[in-house]
């Protein structure tokens, strides 16, 4: 009883037909006798009815079935009594006649309905097998698989070449925490996986391959989210001889072909680009949602002089006062503004200074230090009316719009809670460039790489690498969408004399260590390479967004949970003393 059709294919014209159908048993209704079953394989779902008036054995046999049996089932194919068709099936005008039946397989009672999309998610990744069976679950893979077809349709027109690197790398300073595999083979030494194929995809243009691409996986051991996984997939890719606006103009057509194809939506080209400033200075971060506006307000001119100590004091030392006017939001309870401090405070911020606008009066606890002309500021500056809550952050610039930026989002989320806000339904896609090359990190007391240490610099920035460092722009871009980083890259350092320097005198890495990690690029770069850069498009996150996904664990089959674990196979898992021997390797309490 081999299949003819698809559970999504019969139609009206098939109607006299025979066929075999196979699938699962979806739904299972009994009528007086006869049963109908919703049969569903990965295409859709056919009606099947078995009659004991017209075949007794067969509707005799038909009792044993329950959900998610496995079956194949054989017959003709009629039309539905009128006024019973299913307008929301494809299959609706028809149904299956059942003239034979043939278990294939028995099915225990799934621990969660499959039509509900509202399980449990610890239940529904324990048993990932039969979540996968769930329509939702099927379109979301079938998305991610045209998209990766798009995708690879795209590049290949492109003259790019897919090429394999290895996911057994070393382990790099200056990236995410790694995954470390110990080397049974030398002793005591590790392999890292591969937190992205940057050195890799580098070294290809070196050799010569000017356009490579990979749909590559990439693992880090970082702290997971929604929108984090710690094994994940990129779109990768890198071309020699190019200039940014190459790199925009190649990934708008391949987010315009990807959104055309799955979406069947117009993408306008070319995409906006913000600079990081403005970016940093309007949203308070690199990846603004745009979604809605709560802008940020720089107030630094209204309060130079003011008698408030705290504004005051930040502005004489060199910072700035910002603000925002969440329109709306005086309804918020006292508990939820201890949070957004608490909130502000865990970004850094001393405090967080806020007015509340009810009933004609400002409601606040610095009010009071304000002048008359700085009240009158506020109004204007920040359209202040009935209900309002403003919000304050005073502090270096880039920490200001830091704090105020997750403000922002808070209480977006908040007003939208209340009613009071809807995010404009569209794809906000945008560049965000002229990040700066090196960020100083409070903590270490030195600079990092703001992208990644081979990004380099602006060309006409070069002279201020010695002088000023942080004024120094890198030749990075991101793509965002609606919020997200969807990507990111840069133009390369092709030249192993400025490489050298960026490692030991700007990011102090001590110059052994340097040698012993990324001497082996240095040397490649002495034999001819070429000007070069690339991306990497979060591929998990991009699928997520295409098919609505709160989450990219939804379009990844086999994803791992918030603690890194995959509940179905139970991994990581404990070994067998014998094979940590084997590794070189003790464990500790
Ligand atoms: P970057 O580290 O910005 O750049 O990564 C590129 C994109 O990968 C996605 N991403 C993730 N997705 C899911 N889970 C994660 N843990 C995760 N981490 C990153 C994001 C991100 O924008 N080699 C460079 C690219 C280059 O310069 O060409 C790189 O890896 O969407
Ligand atoms: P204080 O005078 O320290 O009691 O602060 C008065 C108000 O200003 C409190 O609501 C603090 O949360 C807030 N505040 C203090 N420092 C800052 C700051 N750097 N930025 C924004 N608000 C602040």
């Amino acid at each position: 009883m081999k299949r003819t059709h698809h559970c999504n294919e019969l139609r009206q014209a098939d109607i006299g037909k025979s066929a075999t159908l196979t699938g699962w048993v979806h739904a299972r209704r009994d009528h007086g006798g006869v049963i109908f079953i919703d049969l569903r394989d990965r295409e859709g779902i056919t009606q099947v009815v078995f009659n004991p008036a017209l075949n007794a054995v067969v509707a005799g046999q038909a009792h044993a079935l329950r959900s998610e049996f496995v079956v194949s089932v054989s017959g003709e194919v009629v039309a539905r009594l009128a006024g019973t068709e299913n307008k929301n099936l494809g299959t609706g005008a028809v149904e299956l006649m059942v003239g034979a039946l043939m278990v294939l397989n028995a099915a225990e009672t799934p621990p969660f309905p499959l039509d509900d999309d509202a399980v449990n998610e610890d239940l529904r990744l324990t048993y990932r097998y039969l979540d996968l069976r769930r329509p939702r679950m099927a379109r979301n893979l079938r998305a991610r698989h045209d998209a990766a077809k798009a995708i690879r349709d795209y590049l290949d027109e492109q003259r790019f070449l897919e090429i394999e690197t290895p996911a057994l790398f070393k382990s790099t300073p200056e990236g995410a925490r790694e995954f470390l595999v110990p080397s049974r083979q030398n002793p005591r030494k590790f392999y890292a996986l591969s937190q992205s194929p940057q050195q890799y995809k580098q070294l290809l243009m070196v050799g010569g391959v000017e356009r490579y691409y990979q749909i590559a996986k990439c693992f880090r051991d970082e702290d997971l989210r929604a929108d984090r996984q710690p094994e994940f997939t990129q779109i990768d890719l890198e071309m020699s001889f190019i200039e940014r606006e190459d790199i925009y103009a190649l990934i708008e057509g391949l987010i315009a072909r990807v959104w055309k194809n799955i979406l069947h939506h117009d993408v306008p080209l070319p995409l906006p680009r913000v600079t990081f400033r403005e970016a940093l200075d309007t949203y308070g971060i690199d990846k603004p949602d745009r979604r809605f506006d709560l802008r940020l307000v720089d107030l630094s001119d209204t309060f130079k002089d003011s008698a408030f100590k705290v504004f005051r004091g930040v502005i004489d030392s060199g910072g700035v006062v910002k603000a925002l006017n969440a329109k709306g939001l005086a309804i918020i309870t006292t508990g939820q503004l201890e949070e957004l401090t608490e909130l502000a405070k865990a970004q850094g911020a001393k405090g967080l200074a806020w007015i509340k606008v009810e009933h004609g009066q400002w409601k606040s606890p610095i009010v009071k230090f304000f002048s008359a002309a700085e009240k009158a500021a506020l109004t204007e500056r920040l359209n202040i009316e009935e209900g309002d809550l403003i919000l304050f952050g005073a502090d270096a610039w880039l920490s200001a719009c830091e704090v105020l930026g997750q403000i922002r989002l808070k209480a977006a989320e908040l007003l939208e809670k209340a009613g009071k806000l809807r995010r404009r339904e569209m794809f906000d896609f945008l560049w965000v460039i002229d990040f700066p090359l090196l960020t100083y990190d409070k903590e270490t007391q030195r600079y990092v790489a703001t992208h990644h240490p081979f990004t380099a610099p602006v060309a006409e920035d070069l002279p201020l690498l010695d002088s000023d460092p942080r004024a120094v722009r890198g030749q990075h871009y991101d793509l965002v969408l609606n919020g997200t980083e969807l990507g990111g890259g840069s133009i390369r350092i092709h030249q192993a004399d400025v490489q050298q320097k960026l490692f030991t005198e700007l990011l102090k890495i001590p110059a052994d260590i340097a040698e012993s990690r990324f001497g082996y690029l240095i040397k490649a770069f002495k034999y001819g390479a070429p000007p070069h850069g690339g991306i990497a498009l979060g591929f998990d996150r991009l699928v997520a967004v295409l098919t609505g996904a709160s989450s990219i664990r939804d379009v990844i089959a086999f994803p791992k949970n918030n603690k890194g674990v995959d509940l179905m196979s139970q991994a990581p898992g404990d070994v067998e003393p014998r094979q940590l021997r084997d590794l070189y390797i003790q464990t500790r309490e």
